[in-house]
């Protein structure tokens, strides 16, 4: 049953002005993403010099958990695994990409706004690829001052962090900012149980005694593609252990070294942790290691788990 009624207003009110309901249009962009109902991924794209080719990363894992996402929230929706990664490689094209390239695909609602709250399945959606080139290089010798937020990570039966939608970062924005006025870089955020997480928009491994570990995918985190990679990468390439468990706060003051990752971030090492070091507070061996490999497979530099990467110019 409608709680509103189904009549529209002749006016609004915007940026000063009275003007026709119907002439209050913005960009798509900014629709997607104000949407209390917006999902969305990150994926990016990698540019092989030599092969002259542009690699979209693990593209369909991406489409995998946006598909997985848009299953949650009980969108009527039409297209197919290939259409999505399809469409990606048909927009590259378009965009004449040769570069580096940051990919975003996101989904809304059709429809005014007050109908989100009334959240009817099956509602129509509408579609956007979005994507921007970027240039993927980082200083190996980068390192970040974090802290442990004073706020919780969002729990699975309160706003699913599994889920990828704009309103669960939310949760991150306020840990960032507080970590930002207090003059760290970013935040790590704890579970209601005071256990390890994540950070506002990337996962992140410990390493103790030599062993790489990091949350499992039921503590509260992104189902992160690059952790995947990761833990593949540590275990095959680098033949290091790798166990995905608990990690406790005090953990983070004791490791040996301490990572971000995730798409955007990549391989981001952690200098210290509430002004403790972590190691010897510079990016250690097993992070630069990690983030090494990791930039030479996506970028088809290392030939090997090609399955991972999609080329883009035929
Ligand atoms: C909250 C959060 N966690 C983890 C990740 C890492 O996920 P992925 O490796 O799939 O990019 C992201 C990346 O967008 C994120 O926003």
């Amino acid at each position: 049953m409608a709680i509103y009624s189904e009549e529209m207003a002749t006016f609004i009110w915007r940026n000063g002005e009275t003007i026709p309901w119907e002439e209050a249009t913005i960009h798509v962009n900014s629709v997607g993403h104000a949407s209390v109902a917006g999902i969305f991924e990150g994926i990016k794209a990698y540019w092989n010099e030599t092969d002259e080719q542009l690699y979209v990363f693990r593209l369909q894992d991406h489409m995998k958990r946006f598909l997985n996402s848009i299953r949650m929230v009980r969108y009527g929706f039409v297209y197919s695994m290939d259409k999505l990664c399809e469409s990606v490689l048909e927009l590259s094209r378009a965009n004449e990409y040769r570069r580096d390239v940051y990919i975003r695909p996101y989904i809304f609602q059709k429809g005014i706004v007050r109908e989100l709250l009334q959240a009817v399945p099956g509602k129509e959606t509408e579609l956007i690829i979005d994507s921007w080139p970027f240039t993927s290089y980082r200083d190996p010798d980068q390192a970040i001052d974090v802290c442990v937020s004073s706020w919780t990570r969002i729990a699975d039966n309160v706003l699913p962090a599994r889920l990828k939608c704009f309103s669960n970062y939310h949760n991150g924005r306020l840990a960032a900012m507080e970590a930002n006025v207090n003059g760290y870089d970013w935040p790590i955020l704890l579970d209601g149980q005071g256990k390890v997480t994540e950070g506002p928009g990337a996962c992140l491994a410990i390493v103790r005694d030599g062993k790489v570990v990091t949350p499992s995918i039921t503590s509260s985190i992104l189902e992160s593609v690059t952790r995947d990679t990761v833990g593949r990468i540590v275990t095959e390439v680098l033949d290091i252990p790798f166990e995905e468990r608990v990690i406790d706060r005090t953990e983070l003051y004791i490791c040996d070294e301490l990572f971000f990752i995730g798409t955007g971030w990549e391989i981001m090492p952690v200098a210290s942790v509430d002004r403790l070091p972590v190691g010897d507070g510079k990016a250690g061996p097993i992070g630069r290691a990690i983030r090494k490999a990791y930039g030479e497979i996506v970028r088809g530099i290392d030939t090997r788990y090609s399955q991972w990467r999609t080329p883009v110019w035929l």
